[in-house]
Formats: structure tokens, sequence, C-alpha cells
């Protein structure tokens, strides 16, 4: 395959709701290379697939995500309020898949259950709020999956992602062989000459950055790395990216983003 890897941002979730088994289900079928997640403890230490450090926008819950134990995020809805999330027929019931609490452990198996290669973003979220809580219990998991330590010839490959460089050293030294990105939003003072810390290989610039800042993504390259932007979804983005040869985009929509792609 020649052209960028296209990841499918917390799932396909321009259609269906975000951090869904559905909506992750949804970007496997449509072709995308890879999948991105973000993810945050609960109460009792379980690693759950949410974005927000509240409950408020994508569920019938309230309040910190941390305070709750993982039982009680699984009683609540994660997907109704999204439009795609409407059942066909009213006498239909609500597919669980679209509205349950998603886990990284159920994420990895189907991910594992793809029977294709597959790669997994993971995201960790304010890893400085949990001491280093969140990368442990995460690298954990990894290892008890067996992709702590990539083996070449597994199908699933896992890369860790953070804005928080913290983040990213605390994973550097519990599980080296783990492909890490560090996530950047503006350009930090401390990026000199496209040069990233603790052995970074892929620097992830979101696409207002890039936009903004054209010599970017080549300064990087320049530098050795490679470079995966978020969140491209309009078909400008999608153009600006692709010429400035990308080696990953992360988006809400990969069908569009295969499309452009030229992939079917
Ligand atoms: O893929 C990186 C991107 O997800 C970072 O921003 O806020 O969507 O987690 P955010
Ligand atoms: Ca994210």
């Amino acid at each position: 395959m020649s052209g960028p890897l296209v990841f499918a941002h917390r799932g396909s979730s321009a259609d269906l709701p975000e951090h869904t088994l559905a909506a992750y289900l949804r970007a496997l079928d449509e072709g995308a290379d890879g999948l991105e997640c973000d993810v945050r403890l609960t109460r009792d230490g379980h690693l759950v697939c949410l974005h927000d450090r509240r409950l408020d926008r994508t569920s019938n819950g309230r309040g910190r995500v941390s305070a709750y134990t993982l039982a009680e995020l699984e009683a609540l809805d994660f997907g109704s309020w999204h439009p795609g999330c409407a059942p066909p027929d009213p006498d239909e019931p609500v597919d669980p898949t679209r509205t349950r609490l998603l886990t990284l452990e159920r994420l990895l198996d189907a991910v594992r259950a793809a029977g294709r290669p597959v790669r997994l973003l993971i995201e960790t979220k304010h890893p400085t709020r949990h001491g280093a809580g969140v990368e442990r219990r995460l690298v954990e998991l990894l290892r008890r999956y067996g992709l702590a330590e990539p083996r070449p010839d597994d199908p699933v490959r896992v890369v860790v992602m953070s804005f928080a460089p913290l983040a990213i050293r605390r994973i550097r030294e519990l599980a080296p062989a783990l492909e890490t990105v560090l996530l950047l939003e503006v350009l930090p003072a401390w990026l000199r000459a496209g040069r990233l810390p603790f052995g970074v290989r892929i620097a992830g610039p979101g696409v207002a950055l890039v936009r903004a800042r054209p010599q970017l993504i080549p300064a990087l390259r320049a530098a050795g790395h490679q470079v995966y932007v978020w969140t491209v979804n309009e078909p400008a983005d999608l153009d600006l990216v692709l010429a400035a040869e990308v080696d990953g985009i992360i988006t809400d929509r990969p069908a569009l983003a295969l499309a452009h792609c030229g992939r079917p």
C-alpha cells in the first residue's frame, strides 16, 4: 500500500456515537488501517474509552468519569444522543454496541478478532492527575494481550499517544519497545529543528497547526520523524496533508479519507 495510513478517530465518529464498539466496527468495515481511542481510569482502576473528563456530553450520566466504578458506568447510555443511533424502525430495540460503554479490553478483543492487520492508537488522558496510574495500567493490560513488546508477525500493533511529554516518558520507561506519538496542538518552544524528545519517532500535530505552519511537516520529516495529523475531516485539509506526504491521517470520516487517498 502506498500513501498514508488512515485511522478512525474515536471510530467512524461522524456517523456513529464516538468511542462505541459500533463506531469502531464500522471503521474496520470501511477499511480503516487503524483506530484511535482515548483512555481514562475509572474509580476502581479500569481503562475505559472516553474522551471527556466528564460524562455529560456523551452519556446520560453526570460528573467526572473518575468518580464512578466500572459497574456504575456500565449502567449508562453512551449513544442514544447521537443521530446515527436512532433505530430505523421504532419497534426495533437500539443496538447495545451503539450505546454501551466501551472498555479498552473490549476494544482490544475486537481488534484481535478483526483477522487482519490493525493499528490501534491509544491516547492517555490527563496522566498527571493519577500519578503514573494510567500508563501503568495500560502497559499491564497490553502485556496481558502480548502487545507491549510487539512481535513482527502480530497483525495488531499498538501505538501510545499523548499531548503530555511526561506520559510519553513514562511509557518509554515502562515499555521501551512500544511505539509512541507526541501530540502537538501548538508549536512548543523546545521543538528545535523538528526534533522530538525521549526517542519519540512519530509527531502528531493538529491540522490547525499544520495549516498555520506549512513548514512544520517538512521540518519533522527532515528530522527523521513520521507525522500523523489529526483530526482531518474536510476535503481541503485532506488535500493539504496528502500534498505534504504525511504518514498517517486521523479522521472522524475514514471512508471519505480512504476515497480521497484513492483507496476503494
Ligand atoms: O488523535 C489525536 C487527537 O485525538 C487529539 O485530540 O481532543 O480529539 O483527543 P482529541
Ligand atoms: Ca484523542
